[in-house]
């Protein structure tokens, strides 16, 4: 059980080294099971999603070892899980049905409930392995799918990231040719196929919202180092933007955050791309409006901390969220801190004020969590965030650390 004790620090100056992506680590983690070889995953980040999904893939009889900067997933022989508990631990791990389907013939997980920013229904993986040719049968509050796959043209009805990823990770081992139309272009999906293709699988067109997988009989080992977190990085440039100041998010990709980029120099932040990453710097000034959107569009995962930003920046910003449908949870909480939010439906009004005051509240979801720590910068005396769900952990490895190293006075306490 962690809190976050946050107090008003001055502008942020110095280096962030940005981890890898835990988006682009948790589907490569299951990719890992397309193949009798040995992967080995290069810099992994210390998250606890990446803890719960080892479990799970141990759980599935796959060989796992961390050391020295390197996971290593061996899955010569295994199986199902056969506790559910494992599987419902944790959203992604929904990511396993398509690996396991496609070496083993047979998936079973039980059916994600929703979670505290929307439903998230399963719907397009189903109907996309359906299309593959697998029976689906739910019972018990699963669903099992079974069958050989083959080929098909799939029509997803939203580009869904995850439904995506695990279709395209079935399709490999299917017989025959699979098109993805309406697919997720993510850079999260540009790196898993990149990494399925060096296991020998032959996918085109990833990046685009038509994918074409060619099935191949086996997948072989490979070693794999995933992109930077674009979340992570974009975070931490709005910390900067918040606290005005310097930062060089290490390894940051501007060509991953076009979107917050335009945003936050609209708002009169500047921002420089180096070779090795982004420099940051300066206060936002200018109100502006965020509508999240699929890539390449503005990431909802970044809709908290912008909205952060928007609550100490001059002006009336307005957001529209149309990915999640309850995704606004943190604006009661920087309420809290004084901010002046109004939330109707999928839209939230922001005035800025340039007067925010600590006070104790909650991460209710792991972006609403980073938000908050990031409001606390910037509000007169202690911000005592509650994270009892762990979810900042999930997510952002280090933050208190990494936030510290640059200025920010942030401690986390774990209580036991
Ligand atoms: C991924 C990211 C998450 C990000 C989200 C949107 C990971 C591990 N997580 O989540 O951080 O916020 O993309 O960019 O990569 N939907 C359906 N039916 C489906 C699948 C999705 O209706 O079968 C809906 C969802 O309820 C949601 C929307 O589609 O409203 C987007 O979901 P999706 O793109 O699938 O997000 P995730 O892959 O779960």
């Amino acid at each position: 059980m962690a809190h976050y004790a946050v107090r008003e620090s001055p502008p942020l100056r110095g280096e962030i080294p940005i981890s890898t992506s835990k988006n682009a680590v948790l589907p490569i983690m299951c990719g890992a099971l397309l193949t009798r070889g040995d992967v080995r995953i290069e810099n992994p980040p210390d998250l606890t999603d990446v803890t719960t999904l080892c479990s799970l893939l141990e759980a599935c009889g796959a060989r796992i070892h961390r050391e020295n900067g390197a996971l290593d997933i061996g899955a010569k022989d295994f199986k199902n899980p056969q506790d559910e508990e494992d599987v419902r631990k944790m959203r992604a791990s929904v990511l396993v049905l398509g690996p396991l389907l496609a070496r083993l013939g047979e998936a079973r997980i039980p059916l994600p409930g929703g979670c505290a920013i929307g439903q998230r229904p399963i719907d397009q993986h189903l109907k996309g392995m359906s299309a593959l040719g697998a029976k689906v049968h739910f019972d018990h509050g699963g669903v099992t799918l079974s069958g050989r796959l083959r080929g098909a043209t799939i029509y997803l009805d939203m580009p869904s990231v995850g439904a995506t990823e695990n279709l395209m990770m079935a399709a490999t081992l299917a017989d025959g040719t699979t098109r993805i139309e309406n697919a997720a272009k993510e850079p999260e999906i540009v790196d898993l196929a990149a990494f399925l293709t060096s296991m020998g699988a032959k996918i085109t067109g990833a990046g685009t919202s038509t994918i074409v997988i060619e099935g191949v009989c086996e997948l072989h080992g490979t070693t794999w180092k995933p992109i930077s977190d674009r979340v992570e990085a974009g975070t931490m440039a709005c910390a900067c933007a918040i606290t005005g100041g310097e930062l060089f998010l290490r390894g940051a990709r501007a060509d991953h955050l076009r979107s917050l980029l335009f945003k936050l120099s609209e708002a009169g932040v500047h921002i420089k791309d180096t070779p090795g990453g982004l420099l940051v710097f300066g206060r936002a000034k200018q109100p502006f409006e965020i509508r999240t959107m699929v890539y390449p569009g503005f990431p909802t995962d970044l809709q908290a901390p912008m909205m952060a930003v928007a609550c100490k920046t001059g002006g009336t910003s307005v957001f529209l969220e149309t990915i999640f449908e309850n995704r606004f949870m943190h604006a009661a909480e920087l309420q809290r801190l004084g901010a002046h939010i109004r939330v109707e439906n999928r839209v939230a009004v922001v005035e800025g004020t340039p007067y925010l005051t600590g006070a104790n509240v909650t991460a209710t979801d792991l972006r609403a969590g980073a938000a908050l720590i990031l409001a606390g910068l910037c509000a007169e005396g202690e911000t005592v965030i509650d994270d009892t769900g762990g979810h900042i952990g999930r997510g952002y490895e280090c933050i208190e650390e990494k936030l510290t190293a640059v200025g920010g006075n942030v401690k986390r306490m774990d209580q036991v």
